[in-house]
């Protein structure tokens, strides 16, 4: 058994448009350790759901996913025909979203699709409602026994995103993939789910990828993370390599201008100027090339290699070393 829950090697995603050919996720390659849990952040568009989504392989029709493989366990899920994917998928991978109605059916009361969702278990139906209803009083909802007959509508925003946080874990996944799950709540129902995936995943031991553009959660609630930009992985490390000794510009243009780390007074929030690039005709050289106060010749013609900083630290930037520094 290897230390990684997931290995993922040069993984690219396409959309084919009628544009042009878009490039989503070019050569993402990082590891996820067993039962810890990875940020994944960058700005919007930078491709942090579709890189979460071909993990899975719920993708829309006009993407090509290619790569060295996407390691779950060590079996390549690039390889695995779509039944085995579905088996898989909801059983030991399982995904919370951002909107939990989209996870969600609005005509069936909460007890049935907890109990619906158990259907690869051997249990017994009234077996599988009281396992439903533990699990709704571990997640936090008050009287889980009488709100089984609830429907979605009945709840609050918040209850909603902890019920899909217990239907995700029902299936005693070693995977959970969450993408923007506190994105629709408001700060303090956030840090309540914070407080709770947090309590589960040490109670459960699974590991869990969180795709949030909120720095401030991912510090609290994160080992490890990756850092995306306009599709491309720039830096990874653990929690304190990234937020203490960020090492690439854009790493560190991110942490500015998070709000939680402006101390002074100001009428305008600092932003990174400038956009990110066409992802359908791409520029040559570093990617964050125009954007970057820290440019030097060499980024416009030369894309920089891969640098090792320490222990699972590694960035992508020029100005880290290698012949070009
Ligand atoms: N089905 C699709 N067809 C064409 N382009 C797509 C499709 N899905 C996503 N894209 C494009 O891929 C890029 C990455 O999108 P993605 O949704 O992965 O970004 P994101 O980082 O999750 O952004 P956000 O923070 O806003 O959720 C964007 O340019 C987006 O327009
Ligand atoms: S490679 Fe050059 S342009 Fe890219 S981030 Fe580093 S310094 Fe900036
Ligand atoms: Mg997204």
């Amino acid at each position: 058994m290897t230390d990684n829950i997931l290995e993922i090697k040069n993984m690219s995603v396409d959309f084919t448009t009628d544009m042009g050919r878009l490039r989503a996720v070019r050569n993402a390659s990082f590891t996820v350790p067993r039962g810890k849990i990875l940020g994944l952040v960058g700005e919007s568009g930078c491709g942090k759901s579709t890189l979460a989504s071909a993990i899975i392989r719920l993708m829309s029709d006009n993407a090509i996913v290619e790569g060295d493989g996407i390691f779950f366990e060590g079996t390549n899920l690039m390889d695995l025909p779509p039944e085995q994917m579905r088996a898989l998928r909801g059983r030991d991978i399982t995904m919370i979203f951002q909107d939990p109605m989209t996870s969600l059916n609005p005509v069936l009361s909460i007890g049935v699709q907890m109990t619906d969702i158990q259907h690869r278990s051997r249990l017994s139906k009234a077996e599988k409602r009281k396992v439903a209803v533990a699990m709704l009083q571990k997640v936090g909802i008050p009287d889980p026994e009488d709100r089984m007959h609830q429907f979605p509508h009945e709840f609050s925003g918040g209850m909603r995103q902890r019920i899909c946080i217990a239907m995700a874990l029902l299936s005693d996944p070693s995977l959970i993939i969450a993408d923007e799950p506190t994105t629709a709540l408001d700060v303090t129902l956030e840090a309540q789910v914070v407080h709770l995936l947090k309590d589960l995943q040490q109670e459960m031991g699974c590991a869990i990828i969180c795709v949030s553009h909120h720095l401030g959660m991912i510090a609290e609630l994160c080992h490890e993370v990756v850092v995306m930009y306009a599709g491309q992985i720039l830096e990874q490390g653990s929690v304190r390599d990234i937020f203490k000794r960020a090492a690439h510009p854009y790493t560190r243009r991110l942490l500015e201008c998070d709000p939680a780390n402006i101390r002074e007074k100001s009428r305008h929030l600092p932003t990174i100027s400038g956009e990110i690039p066409n992802l359908i005709h791409l520029p040559r050289g570093c990617i964050f090339r125009e954007r970057c106060s820290e440019r030097r010749d060499v980024c416009r013609t030369s894309s920089p290699g891969i640098v090792t900083l320490g222990r699972g630290h590694w960035a992508a930037c020029h100005l880290l070393g290698g012949a070009h520094a």
